[in-house]
């Protein structure tokens, strides 16, 4: 793998993913970052990357659903091998603007799709990022393996369902050397405060309401983000093509308890004996269809390829919070942008 083009490098995951990879001994080839810097996509996110890996790492602000511009891109670089994480990601926003999803989630894989069936002799690999949501709801017991059927129940869930088909089928039918992953919640730094753990350290450090959807007793199981960028590259080394892995933490918790563990921290961090950050949960209606629990088994991923998570929750949802605490400038930008308020206003409907 000399030449990788990966697809939204700037959001939370891909400017991980790409940290992580320019640092890793084993790879000395270069990244080509492909991102259209929607309201997730921050170039803030990978500052300094390009002075410290000038001849390594290029950005290229483009569209996933322009086959054109691929095309020019992956020849002028001359790229082996693909990492897809474009996507549009929030949940609750794919229920008020499916549309953007089918775009970007479908029709953008579909495009990076026919870019490596045209260009196939000279690809190694095209790896897909998805997620464990196209699996559906788990009752309390039970966990998600690679051969849970599919049941998405949000418009998200659904678009990658249908990128996931996509990419077996290419698989399938062009013999298109792929691999596929479908990991758990991730938190840690550059995650954009939409998502439930960013949201509600900045929410809380701001003295803002907590919103807690339902009765706070769904379940995601949550995972350090290094962990998953770390599982990615293990399965484009080593996973076998055509195979499909789930990624997890291990680490499952009901959400009221990751808020109350989040408030606690907060109040050792910033006592206030009079107003303790708790006092701040508000219980607000309920997301539509909300998914009650998520559980992997990521055994098939240990046993081959030897991966499971370094990091705790507890160790990581404390570097997680000093991270956004540090990162005020970082948090500043973020949230001016027009999509904030856009949020709020959909939080006050
Ligand atoms: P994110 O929303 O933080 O980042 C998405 C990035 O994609 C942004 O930089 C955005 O600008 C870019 N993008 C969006 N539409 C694009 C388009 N049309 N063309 C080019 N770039 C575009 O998302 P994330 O949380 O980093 O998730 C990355 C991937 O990982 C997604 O595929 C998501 O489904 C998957 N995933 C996320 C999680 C999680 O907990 N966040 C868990 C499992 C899987
Ligand atoms: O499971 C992997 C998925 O995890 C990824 O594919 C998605 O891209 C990612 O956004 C995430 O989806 P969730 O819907 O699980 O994450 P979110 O952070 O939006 O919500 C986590 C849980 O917290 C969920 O049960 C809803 C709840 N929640 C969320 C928000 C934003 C609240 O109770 N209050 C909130 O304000």
């Amino acid at each position: 793998m000399k030449n990788i083009l990966v697809t939204g490098g700037s959001g939370f995951i891909g400017a991980n993913f790409i940290r992580y990879l320019l640092s890793e001994k084993e790879f000395a080839g270069r990244i080509v970052n492909v991102d259209k810097l929607t309201y997730a996509g921050n170039a803030d996110n990978l500052a300094g990357i390009d002075q410290a890996y000038r001849e390594r790492y290029v950005f290229i602000k483009a569209d996933i659903c322009n086959l054109k511009t691929l095309t020019d891109i992956f020849k002028k670089f001359d790229i082996d091998t693909i990492c897809h994480f474009a996507a549009e990601s929030h949940v609750d926003r794919s229920i008020v603007e499916p549309g953007a999803f089918i775009q970007t989630n479908i029709v953008g894989t579909y495009n990076l799709l026919e870019l490596a069936r045209f260009n196939r002799k000279r690809l190694n690999l095209f790896h897909h990022v998805s997620t464990d949501e196209v699996y559906g709801s788990l009752d309390e017991n039970g966990y998600f393996t690679e051969e849970t059927p599919y049941r998405p129940n949000s418009p998200y869930s659904a678009s990658k369902a249908a990128s996931d088909h996509l990419v077996r089928a290419y698989s399938r039918t062009y013999g298109l050397p792929v691999t596929i992953s479908n990991c758990s919640n991730n938190y840690g730094p550059f995650q954009f405060p939409e998502k439930l753990i960013p949201l509600m350290i900045l929410n809380a450090i701001g003295g803002k309401e907590l919103p807690v959807y339902g009765d706070g007793r769904n379940v995601r199981d949550w995972l350090y983000v290094s962990d998953h960028c770390r599982a990615v590259w293990a399965i484009m080394k080593k996973g076998k093509r055509g195979h499909t892995y789930n990624i997890g933490g291990r680490c499952e918790m009901r959400n009221l308890d990751v808020v109350r563990m989040i408030c606690d921290i907060l109040d050792e961090m910033f006592p206030n004996p009079d107003q303790p950050h708790g006092d701040l949960i508000t219980f607000v209606k309920d997301r539509p269809g909300h998914d009650l629990r998520y559980a992997v088994d990521f055994s098939k991923l240990h046993s081959e390829l030897g991966w499971a998570p370094d990091e705790s929750f507890d160790t990581g949802i404390k570097k997680t919070i000093r991270w956004y605490v540090e990162n005020k400038e970082w948090v500043e930008r973020v949230k001016s942008g027009e999509y904030m308020s856009w949020l709020e206003q959909q939080y006050n409907q």
